[in-house]
């Protein structure tokens, strides 16, 4: 069964129920109030109660739209033009000619997936041929990898950050501070070599960045939600402006759809139910995220946030424990290559689980020869019948009676996203799909799916362990964890 929604459709045929079983059973699993909890999502009015803010991604699609009809020009568009046409200086009087985001979580997977993804979508008029990199990870690994490809006196920062205190980017951005010298002193490297992007405007100050290098976005806006806002900047700037307004667009119509369609054709309502059925009926723990076009390579890793960080808990928004199963563990990776690595398991291995595959079916290659072209367009099919393949047979399975290594046990449920072609428009639409599935789920199982105090506790006991590694504490923790202290100091 086809539903279509805008830019993107949804087969479900490969699910143990039809959508009427599905609305007759889990349907019911939708609160009384359901209408009204979409409706105040999308208008920037559900509450996020355990840090008592509003909840207000949806609407940071729309703010970009309304400074587009009324033809005002914002700093955001302004710098992203002066960035890729090269007339945004160094301090030695250099062009820019290389960025690089440092960001983690919200701050780095988003805005690195659509920048992947849209990347071909580059409205070159303006283009200097400015390079964007990403670096997020605390351990100094992908810094050490881009540095020696960047020269300090031509190269910007974006130190994207919510909360402008999460350790693992400081971390990255003191290393860069250190590097930068000789080339450029602190104040140079201040005044035209690093933008803040974040939520906590005072923090970007107090830090030294100045006024006309910040960018906000609102305390309402979720790190893992945040690509839409200005902390979508690295996207826009290996795109264009253009480009990253057409995706909001495609967004934007997800949004309208999820808010007006029947429950019956919501692409998201049914992607969040039969994750339900699924997760509460048929006990299966996990969903494979399995894109089959190479641009969306980075949508397993950026899913795994947007689900697991929102709904991955066992306490209600009122704080109360929850005793039935909610989220499930979201993992997968590029389908093609996927099939040389884990889809053995899939195919024929012990345990159950359940799919999104994620097809796109056309692909335009402007700028190749006819011959070249033609090529492409093969391989898409040869794509496209992978993807069918590989998940007809986890459905329906195959039989051979004489031998076991030619069993194939199937009965294994999956969606399949289809994209006509990938732009955009139809890229916004399927990362607002997945977002608007979350809530639902969110709001099907009584959770607050904007908070992650499980991370922030984390975090807490890493600052604890690093006192008593930097020597500044005698805290004991328990048996291996302090030995590997010992061991290490
Ligand atoms: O992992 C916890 C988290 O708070 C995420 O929710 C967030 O995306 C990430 O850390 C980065 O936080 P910030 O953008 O504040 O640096």
């Amino acid at each position: 069964m086809i539903k279509n929604g805008p830019y993107l459709a949804l087969d479900t045929s490969y699910q143990k129920l039809s959508v009427d079983e599905l609305l007759e059973t889990a349907g019911k699993r939708l609160p009384e109030h359901f209408d009204d909890y979409r409706r105040q999502l999308c208008r920037g009015e559900y509450r996020n109660l355990s840090e008592d803010r509003p909840v207000t991604h949806v609407l940071s699609r729309s703010v970009h739209a309304v400074a587009k009809q009324s033809n005002r020009k914002t700093r955001f568009v302004d710098t992203v033009q002066k960035l890729r046409s090269g007339r945004w200086l160094g301090s030695t009087g250099k062009p820019i000619t290389d960025v690089v985001n440092i960001g983690v979580g919200g701050s780095d997977l988003g805005p690195q997936m659509g920048a992947f993804a849209l990347k071909e979508f580059a409205d070159d008029a303006a283009l200097h041929g400015l390079q964007v990199h990403f670096v997020s990870s605390m351990d100094g690994g992908q810094l050490y990898a881009v540095l020696p490809i960047v020269d300090p006196e031509t190269t910007l920062f974006i130190v994207s950050s919510k909360s402008f205190g999460t350790v693992d980017t400081f971390a990255n951005v003191d290393t860069v501070r250190k590097w930068i010298e000789p080339d450029l002193t602190q104040e140079q490297w201040l005044a035209k070599h690093v933008i803040g992007v974040s939520a906590n405007a005072q923090g970007m100050t107090d830090y030294g960045i100045p006024p006309a290098q910040q960018f906000t976005f609102g305390q309402g806006v979720g790190g893992r939600f945040s690509l839409w806002s200005a902390l979508g900047l690295s996207i826009a700037l290996t795109t264009g402006i253009r480009p990253f307004e057409r995706m909001l667009e495609g967004a934007k119509a997800m949004d309208e759809h999820f808010l007006d369609a029947p429950l019956a054709d919501n692409l998201p309502v049914l992607l969040a139910l039969y994750g339900v059925y699924n997760r509460e009926q048929l006990g299966i723990n996990n969903l494979a995220i399995l894109p089959y076009d190479g641009r969306l390579r980075m949508l397993p890793n950026y899913l795994q946030q947007l689900d697991m960080e929102s709904n991955g808990k066992q306490y209600t928004a009122e704080n109360e424990a929850i005793d039935y199963p909610t989220g499930p563990i979201i993992w997968g990776g590029f389908g093609p290559n996927g099939q040389h690595a884990f889809f053995q398991h899939l195919h024929q291995g012990y345990d159950q689980f359940t799919a999104d595959f994620v097809t796109v079916l056309k692909r335009e290659a402007p700028g190749f020869s006819d011959a070249t072209r033609s090529g492409l367009a093969e391989q898409q099919r040869l794509a496209v019948a992978n993807c069918l393949a590989h998940r007809r047979l986890m459905w329906d399975g195959s039989e051979n009676a004489d031998s076991p290594s030619d069993h194939y046990p199937g009965g294994h449920p999956s969606n399949l996203l289809i994209m006509d072609d990938l732009t955009p428009e139809s890229f916004g639409a399927l990362i607002a799909a997945y977002e608007h599935k979350v809530f639902t789920q969110g709001v099907i199982w009584g959770l607050n799916s904007f908070d992650q105090p499980g991370v922030e506790k984390g975090k807490k006991i890493a600052m604890d362990v690093l006192r008593v590694l930097d020597g500044e504490s005698d805290e004991t923790f328990d048996d291996s964890t302090d030995a590997i202290i010992k061991r290490m100091r």
